[in-house]
């Protein structure tokens, strides 16, 4: 079954409220901050309502239900078999990566990431005064790929301390082979680099692609952290509860006492409840979400290959999120004055993921109705 699209505008949301933040206006059909346009499967909503009828909202005991939850989950959907002592909190993902940062390296040590890449990676090493290292993933038409020559050229060069690692990637769509995270995380062993995971669309890939646990792909468990959350899968980001993955128990010390230090040790219940839902009962309606995605996609690609047919559109192995080269209509043009002033498109930006290269990419978010997509296709073929 598809998921209900929920109209989200004036409900103090940041991808329809919020678009003046980084736009030109809030009046463009917004495609932008990675969220859903969908309602969350009815188990979540329930298991929310009993809660609030309940009517008292003191200090919460995160039961063991939720811990079974997400292990089966992961059981079920991955294959990987977590145990309970593994996990820990961090209210996102975000602030996971960063406390990571800040626990396993110094400041101007060399942390590396393969850009294009989600841009709070970029943010968590310049805003904590660490040295950032690209190893720029390779562009074969659309298809990207890690040059395991350079990754490692790149670590002994710089002296790579820890490596941040997107799986499956944002912006690109990756999902990536056991192969290619066994190439990875070898070479960070070899050459103690530490490694955060982040797997925060782990759940959304599309067949027949099939995502691997970083621990599965090498079982690095002395030097690596594994982040992910139900915000992607489930559509509950606004519940600020995410999952951090520590097998080594020297390391998950090391975690507990940061965590002592900055004295967030847990979320708040509403997040818990919403989150041992989706895990428990989630996995028709996401089997329906990402069927969504694929018509989505599919509606995008055919639309593109007949009106703008030299833009490439990255394969949709995993990730919700399109990635769009736009460089052959859109060279010497402003990019921004093309999406806002005239396709009326809030969208993310491909310098947004690199410093130099992408400047005439795009990123759309195809977790909304066919007809927004349609609506965003139609501009982009007749106005780009
Ligand atoms: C790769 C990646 N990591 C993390 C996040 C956000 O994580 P959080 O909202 O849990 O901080 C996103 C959201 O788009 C993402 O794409």
């Amino acid at each position: 079954m598809r998921p209900e699209y929920v109209e989200r505008k004036q409900t103090n949301c940041e991808k329809w409220d919020g678009m003046e933040r980084l736009f030109s206006s809030n009046d463009l059909l917004p495609l932008w901050v990675a969220d859903m346009d969908f309602k969350v499967p009815e188990a979540i909503t329930k298991a929310l309502h009993e809660y609030v009828e309940m009517g008292a909202y003191g200090y919460y005991k995160v039961p063991d239900s939720y811990y079974e939850a997400f292990i089966a989950w992961e059981k079920r959907h991955h294959g990987f078999t977590v145990e309970r002592e593994w996990l820990r909190f961090s209210p996102g993902v975000v602030s996971g990566f960063n406390w990571g940062v800040q626990m396993l390296t110094r400041p101007g040590d060399s942390i590396l990431i393969q850009q294009p890449v989600y841009y709070p990676f970029a943010r968590a090493i310049e805003n904590n005064e660490r040295h950032l290292v690209s190893a720029d993933l390779v562009n074969h038409n659309g298809h990207y790929q890690v040059d395991l020559e350079a990754f490692e050229e790149t670590i002994i060069k710089e002296d790579v301390k820890l490596f941040i690692l997107c799986s499956p990637h944002n912006p690109v769509g990756r999902v990536w082979t056991e192969a290619e995270l066994k190439g990875m995380i070898a070479l960070c062993r070899k050459h103690k680099v530490y490694v955060l995971a982040d797997e925060i669309h782990q759940d959304l890939v599309m067949s027949p692609h099939h995502h691997t646990s970083a621990f599965l792909a090498e079982n690095y468990q002395e030097g690596m952290i594994l982040l992910t959350a139900p915000s992607k899968t489930f559509n509950l980001a606004a519940g600020q509860n995410s999952i951090i993955i520590i097998k080594d128990e020297e390391l998950r010390a090391r975690w507990d006492k940061f965590v002592l230090s900055i004295a967030i040790g847990s979320g708040n219940a509403f997040g818990y409840i919403a989150a041992e839902a989706g895990y428990r009962e989630g996995d028709e309606w996401l089997q329906g979400v990402k069927e969504q995605i694929q018509e989505n996609y599919n509606y995008l690609k055919d639309e593109l290959s007949r009106h703008l047919p030299k833009a490439v559109l990255a394969p949709l192995e995993g990730t919700y999120l399109a990635w769009l080269d736009l460089g052959a209509y859109l060279e010497g043009k402003n990019v921004t004055e093309v999406m806002e002033e005239q396709c009326k498109l809030a969208v993310d930006y491909g310098n947004w993921f690199a410093p130099v290269g992408y400047e005439n990419f795009i990123r759309l978010n195809l977790a909304t109705s066919l007809d927004n997509i349609k609506v965003a296709t139609a501009s982009l073929c007749e106005r780009v």
